[in-house]
């Protein structure tokens, strides 16, 4: 919780910093909710798999994300949320994996959650280059990383289909919402570059 905290405080202080930039691209908003449904509109319009209730209840959930009033600040929210998310299910893989004896999953199903781990960890570490590249303003090299991060979470999903175990399949919540939130940073990108705005 902590972490959390600290982590959207920096991203306050970023905004702060990096608002002269960022407001090139924009908005009339007259509120923050405006802003969010706006955006999650904008992005469902453009995508059949894009939600705008996960989009817009996500984004709503962020005490922060009342004071954001630009669109970058949003993307960080949505890839601050990724990677909360995307720690918290390596625990939980790690815990499912962990010291319960007997195993609690089959062989093939432990594999798949190995697999998981693996995918989630490297995630992780691409949302954090991914973050730092939207800081930066490469929002081309963000999109790349995001793409990454969300064919890690679909491979994931596929990988219990493969070794039919999709009934035992513990992640699925999981990699729903990290392709969702990597989806709202990834819409914003390509708003960002192609100057759309809203
Ligand atoms: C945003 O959308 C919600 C429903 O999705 C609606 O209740 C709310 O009034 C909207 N806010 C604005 C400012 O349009
Ligand atoms: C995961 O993301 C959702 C947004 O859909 C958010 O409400 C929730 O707090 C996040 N969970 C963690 C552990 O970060």
């Amino acid at each position: 919780m902590q972490h959390i905290s600290f982590s959207f405080s920096f991203i306050i202080l970023v905004l702060t910093i990096s608002h002269q930039t960022a407001s090139s691209v924009l908005i009339n908003p007259t509120s923050p909710s405006d802003i969010i449904n706006q955006t999650c509109k904008k992005c469902a319009d453009k995508s059949s798999v894009f939600s705008y209730s996960f989009c817009s209840a996500s984004l709503k959930a962020v005490p922060v994300s009342r004071a954001i009033t630009n669109l970058q600040g949003l993307a960080l929210v949505a890839m601050e949320l990724a990677i909360e998310n995307a720690t918290s299910t390596i625990s939980a893989i790690k815990q499912l994996l962990g010291n319960e004896t007997p195993a609690p999953f089959d062989p093939l199903s432990s594999r798949c959650l190995e697999d998981c781990l693996e995918l989630y960890s490297d995630g992780v570490e691409t949302l954090v280059g991914a973050m730092v590249a939207f800081l930066g303003e490469r929002y081309d090299t963000a999109r790349v990383w995001l793409s990454a991060v969300m064919d890690a979470a679909e491979t994931c999903e596929e990988g219990f289909k493969e070794m039919g175990r999709e009934a035992v399949n513990p992640l699925e919540t999981e990699n729903y919402r990290l392709f969702q939130l990597c989806d709202i940073a990834l819409c914003i990108g390509h708003l960002l570059t192609s100057h759309e705005g809203l």
